[in-house]
Order: structure tokens, then C-alpha cells, then sequence
């Protein structure tokens, strides 16, 4: 098994006792693909590290995980021409915080059979729908019920994982997920449940499907929706009232499939983009409400509530185009703008409004806000060069449209913005954001040097990290992750 052990003291200096089950493979060649390369290019390790060095002080309250997923496929890919930065096998890394110390960091592959025979393991156990059984979820891993989740969209099946990040198996959540699950489900406090909206590609060509997962992890509620194109619907809103379908201009795409490329998603002009309001309490997709929009494409809802008179409002990240001239990542043909929707049930109509045009992804909210007016939405800043992925690290404040930063300095960026609000905070800003940072010279390069964790204090973005814990090993750009607290 290639699991790299290091020991790194307080000081940061790596010590004597490094072992390695097995000599690190060799760095791979350059694939002319951006999303194998630089600050993209996948880890070749396992590693576990105890006791990692901290700068300031971590709060004391902190127990639990810090927990990040992205695509790291293992060994050569067949064809970098038509890799997509989406595709490949999935790696978990963790950070686990207790007492103000970090206890470990670990990075793990989601293991598949890809990976497991890779690694000269025997295959996970537990079932997968329509054979998939290649590659382990890539897209997000959290907590829910006291189980950690890999997730992932399209086909397939949710991986359980342990504490210390080990594959425990493929879980069709014991027997009662039809097809797909989502790698965005959305948790209703007041419920206790997962709710999903999910498209399987190419098992169900002509619907998607409404999941609701209860917290004894079983599916009790699925609604089939038909829907045309097999749009990529990525993630759902939910409000106390309605589940919301982004129908939106990326569906299954001719043009990608006869190009070879291994997610066959692209721009389409002739699918009517729409945004669909189906009732939590409905057993089936009769009464969905669909409202037209203008053409767009989306992945992520920052957040989204019934307003006192009846609206659906949701906020999120809106692309004017995406996988059009670009077919193997988002950003090449524009970048995301963080806007509003405003939609009225009754009539259909949808008022569209723009809050800040630049480039806002991967948006998060105090989790206490869920489903409720919010006043602040936290993103991180996209560039147009891949090489320069993230930016900033953007506080907007919603009901104002001023925004405020944290800047990381030259070729550094920060990732996913992940808020952990404070036991007693009262405040909607009373906490922190774990901000992954990548460094194009430190991690871009063909040193191993580590990324960087930051511990920012929401209520004041722009000041100084309340702490920065320096991880042994190198975060390639991935997606995202979610602090998962040990009393949750
Ligand atoms: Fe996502």
C-alpha cells in the first residue's frame, strides 16, 4: 500500500522519521492539459502528519475536521487532450484540530477499483448503480448523522469513509437510491434531512430525480422529473416551501461526445433555460412551476428562502456561457458573476438582478442562515487563467452589494470560503472561514512544498489570518469540502 507517514515537529522541520512503505512513483510529464499541470497537477502520495506547525492561535473551540475532495486521477491519464477537469479519482484531504493543536492532516484517495488496483488493494465493497465502479467520488465530502460522505454527481455512488479518511465502501444509502445522488445535497435543520436533485448520464436520458434522505441514511422521497437534454444539473436550492430545479443552457452535448471528451457536457442554445419550483410536500412533478430565464449556466446557489411575500429568492454564481469554446473546464468562455433571482410563484415571472460583476465561485454562507434571508455571501475570486484560479476571498454583503476581501498577495489565491460559525455567536458574521491557499511558486511548481490553511475571522476578512497551519504536502486545485465538527 503506498502510505507515506510524516512526523513534522512544531518548529516545521521535518524529522527523521519519515517512512515510506514504498518509493513515491515518479513525477509525471507535462500533459499540455491545465487541469493536470501546476497548481491542477495531482499528488502521487498517501500521506499522514501529526502535530503540524501553526501559526497565531487556532480558536479553542474548534473540534472537528476540515475536510476538502478533488479530482487526483492515479497514474497517467489515457488521453490529457480530452481530460476534463471534473473527471478522474477522487482525494479526500483532512485536517483534524482539537485543543488549538492540529492533530493530523491525511489525504486519502476515494477508493474504486481504478484506485484500488492501482494500489494493489482488493476493490471497496458495496453496490454501484449501472457498474460504475472506476473512479471514487470527486466533488465534496462531509459529515452527516456522525458518517463522513464522498460525493459526487452524474452516476456515482456515494463512498462512506471513516474518521481518518479510509474507504469503508460504495453506499447506495443502504439499498434505497435508484440512480444518481448529488454532490451538493442540501441539509434542512428543521428536518434533519438531505435533498438533492439528481441527472444520471446516460442511464436516464429524459429526467432527472428529486431525493430526499432521512437521517438514518435511507431514501424516503424520490420524484421523477422529466426534463429534456439531460441538462448538468449540479447542485439544488431548497426553501421551507419549494426544492428548486436549475434547468439550465449545459446539457448532454453531440458536440463533446464526438470530440472524445470524458464529460460530454457542452453550451445549447436550443435548450429553453428555466427554473423550476416543486413543491417539498408534492409526490410527483405535475405541479412543478417552471419559470423561463435568460440563457445562463450555473453550478452553486449561495443561498435561497421564501421572503415575506411569497418569492423564491436565490442567490448565486451565473455564467452568461460555459462549455462552449471551452469544453474541458468552466472558465473559458466566461467568468461567474454573483447575481439574484427573485421569482414569483403565482405569476412565473423571474426578476434577474446582478450584486457584484466579478468573478464570485464557490459560494458560502453561515450554515445558521440556511433557507433563511441572509446579509452576507462568502466566494472566492475566479481569474481567467487557470493559472491564477482563485483570487481573492470575497465578503459580500448582500443587502448593500459592498464587498470586501481578503487578499493572499502575488500568485496566491484562496479556495472555497467554509464558515464555521462560533458556539455563541449572534452576529450573521460571528465566525470563521477555512480558506485552502494555493501558492503558484509553492505548489505550482515541481517542489513538494505544502499548501496553506487559513483561519480567517469572518467579521473582519481583510485582516490577518487568525491562524495559518502549513500542511507537509501539496492541495491540488480541487472543489469542496466542509468542516465537519466532532459534535455533529
Ligand atoms: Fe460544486
Amino acid at each position: 500500500m503506498l502510505t507515506v507517514s510524516i512526523f513534522v515537529s512544531h518548529d516545521g522541520s521535518m524529522s527523521d522519521e519519515t517512512q515510506r512503505d514504498e518509493p513515491a512513483p515518479p513525477e509525471r510529464p507535462s500533459t499540455n492539459n491545465p487541469y493536470l499541470e501546476g497548481i491542477c497537477r495531482p499528488v502521487t502520495e498517501e500521506v499522514t502528519a501529526l502535530d503540524l506547525p501553526v501559526s497565531g492561535q487556532i480558536p479553542a473551540e474548534l473540534e472537528g475536521r476540515w475536510l476538502r475532495n478533488g479530482p487526483n486521477p492515479i497514474g497517467q491519464v489515457e488521453d490529457p487532450g480530452r481530460h476534463h477537469w471534473f473527471s478522474g479519482d477522487g482525494m479526500v484531504h483532512g485536517v483534524r484540530i482539537r485543543d488549538g493543536k492540529v492533530e493530523w492532516y491525511r489525504n486519502r484517495w476515494v477508493r474504486a477499483d481504478n484506485v484500488a488496483s492501482a494500489l494493489g488493494e482488493q476493490p471497496p465493497p458495496g453496490p454501484s448503480f449501472g457498474d460504475r465502479t472506476q473512479h471514487g467520488p470527486n466533488t465534496n465530502v462531509g459529515g452527516f448523522a456522525g458518517t463522513t460522505w464522498a460525493m459526487v454527481e452524474g452516476g456515482g455512488t456515494p463512498v462512506e469513509m471513516t474518521y481518518e479518511l479510509d474507504t469503508i465502501g460504495r453506499n447506495d444509502f443502504n439499498g434505497s437510491l435508484p440512480a444518481a445522488f448529488s454532490a451538493h445535497p442540501k441539509f434542512d435543520p428543521a428536518t434533519g434531512q438531505l435533498h438533492a436533485m439528481t441527472y444520471c448520464w446516460p442511464d436516464l436520458m429524459d429526467h432527472i430525480q428529486y431525493i430526499v434522505v432521512e437521517q438514518d441514511a435511507t431514501v424516503s422521497k424520490v420524484v421523477d422529473i422529466p426534463v429534456p437534454d439531460m441538462p448538468m444539473i449540479h447542485d439544488i436550492s431548497i426553501t421551507d416551501t419549494y426544492a428548486v430545479i436549475f434547468d439550465h443552457s449545459v446539457t448532454i452535448s453531440g458536440r463533446a461526445l464526438e470530440a472524445g471528451i470524458n464529460v460530454p457536457f457542452g453550451w445549447n442554445d436550443d435548450h429553453p433555460p428555466r427554473v423550476g419550483l416543486l413543491r417539498r410536500d408534492a409526490d410527483t412533478a405535475h405541479a412543478i412551476i417552471w419559470c423561463d430565464i435568460n440563457p445562463c449556466a450555473l453550478f452553486h446557489p449561495l443561498n435561497a428562502y421564501d421572503d415575506a411575500d411569497g418569492n423564491v429568492v436565490i442567490d448565486f454564481c451565473r455564467y452568461d456561457r460555459m462549455f462552449d469554446q471551452d469544453l474541458l473546464g468552466p472558465f473559458g468562455d466566461s467568468l461567474p458573476t454573483l447575481d439574484r433571482w427573485t421569482i414569483n410563484p403565482t405569476t412565473g415571472r423571474v426578476n434577474e438582478e446582478r450584486i457584484d460583476d466579478r468573478g464570485h465561485e464557490f459560494p458560502r454562507h453561515n450554515p445558521r442562515v440556511g433557507l433563511r434571508q441572509h446579509r452576507y455571501g462568502y466566494t472566492s475570486e475566479v481569474t481567467p487563467s487557470i493559472a491564477g484560479l482563485h483570487g481573492a476571498t470575497f465578503k459580500t454583503d448582500v443587502t448593500t452589494g459592498v464587498v470586501t476581501s481578503h487578499e493572499y498577495g502575488p500568485g496566491r489565491g484562496g479556495a472555497e470560503p467554509v464558515f464555521v460559525p462560533k458556539v455563541d455567536g449572534q452576529a450573521e458574521d460571528d465566525g470563521w472561514l477555512f480558506v485552502l491557499v494555493h501558492d503558484l511558486e509553492r505548489n505550482g511548481g515541481r517542489d513538494r512544498r505544502g499548501a496553506e490553511l487559513c483561519i480567517l475571522d469572518a467579521a473582519d476578512i481583510a485582516a490577518a489570518p487568525v491562524a495559518t497551519i502549513q500542511l507537509p504536502h501539496r492541495v491540488p486545485v480541487g472543489f469542496h469540502g466542509n468542516w465537519v465538527a466532532d459534535n455533529t
